[in-house]
């Protein structure tokens, strides 16, 4: 693995090797034992967008690898605008060792680690979120043992964190089923890289979350308006108000469901108040699970 671009790059093995890396980075940091993998390693994080745990878990990360971090926010950068991405990486790569972008289009992360002699990270591009994806399948992994043979039942927009999370769960044998209201179907370029990475029999979709929630082991959900789209909030606030993950739909659940959402959460949006803080909920859990992900992933880069 020369880069960590999406998650249909990689395969069940490594997937699975990343979580168990993960695991251990855990279970050791628990134990307090310091370690030196990134010593003398500079990670460069270029951000165009917000973030608090992306950037927080992989600066924190990198330290206890025993690495620097430098964050720089996509503005200053000016990606693109400022200077061709060429130019940008090609400057870069004498400097770091390491790029972590966060990036309103995917080709923008695309074309950093086409040019770049160095890992590159992607850490959410407007289609996929693969950091998210792992934390997502190491906490379903601590709860339910394996993601094979579990449900998780994603109750929203078919969004940047769906579309990594339905190809992590698909590849390690879980079944993913993406419950959203007409119209906001996995598009036509997801379709194609499902086929071509993961398989020909797509994942489930459907518009009835009280019926998809009835086999959930998870279920899952995030912001209905995702960053850069702002234009449709109130279109999407209508459209999505079916789908919310409230009391009413989990009691439809089997009881040993766990909710999960990926954060930042809009409280009485995508999720009431009394669910994300309900004994389902383990979104802090997940949250957490970042930090020993993306160790995983570093180490596997930089090692
Ligand atoms: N889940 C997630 O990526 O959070 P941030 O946007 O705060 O980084
Ligand atoms: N789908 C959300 C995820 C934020 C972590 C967004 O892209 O804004």
């Amino acid at each position: 693995m020369r880069h960590f671009l999406n998650i249909h790059s990689l395969d069940r093995d490594t997937i699975l090797h990343l979580l168990a890396d993960a695991a251990r980075l855990k279970t050791a940091h628990a134990h307090g034992e310091v370690a030196t993998t990134l010593r003398h390693k500079i990670v460069a994080m270029i951000f165009e967008k917000p973030s608090l745990r992306t950037r927080v878990s992989f600066e924190s990360g990198v330290t206890q690898l025993g690495g620097t971090s430098i964050f720089i926010p996509g503005g200053e950068v000016g990606l693109g605008v400022r200077e061709s991405i060429a130019d940008f990486t090609r400057t870069m790569v004498h400097y770091v060792d390491c790029l972590v972008l966060r990036v309103f289009k995917q080709e923008t992360v695309d074309g950093v680690a086409k040019h770049s002699s160095v890992p590159v990270i992607n850490g959410l591009s407007d289609t996929s979120h693969p950091c998210q994806a792992l934390a997502d399948l190491l906490t379903i992994q601590e709860w339910f043992g394996e993601v094979s043979g579990k449900t998780v039942v994603f109750v929203g927009d078919g969004n940047n964190v769906a579309r990594s999370l339905a190809i992590a769960c698909e590849k390690v044998g879980g079944r993913f089923i993406l419950c959203r209201p007409d119209g906001y179907a996995f598009d036509d370029d997801f379709a194609a890289k499902f086929r071509k990475h993961v398989g020909s029999k797509l994942p489930e979709e459907t518009n009835d979350p009280f019926h998809a929630v009835k086999s959930a082991d998870v279920i899952y959900t995030d912001v209905w308006t995702s960053m850069g789209q702002e234009a449709e909030r109130e279109l999407r606030l209508k459209q999505f108000a079916p789908y919310q993950v409230n009391a009413a739909l989990l009691a439809k659940a089997p009881r040993h469901v766990k909710v999960l959402h990926c954060l930042p959460a809009h409280r009485g949006e995508e999720i009431t108040n009394d669910v994300i803080e309900s004994p389902a909920s383990v979104v802090f859990q997940q949250a957490g699970n970042r930090l020993h992900a993306q160790k995983a992933v570093l180490e596997m880069l930089l090692k």
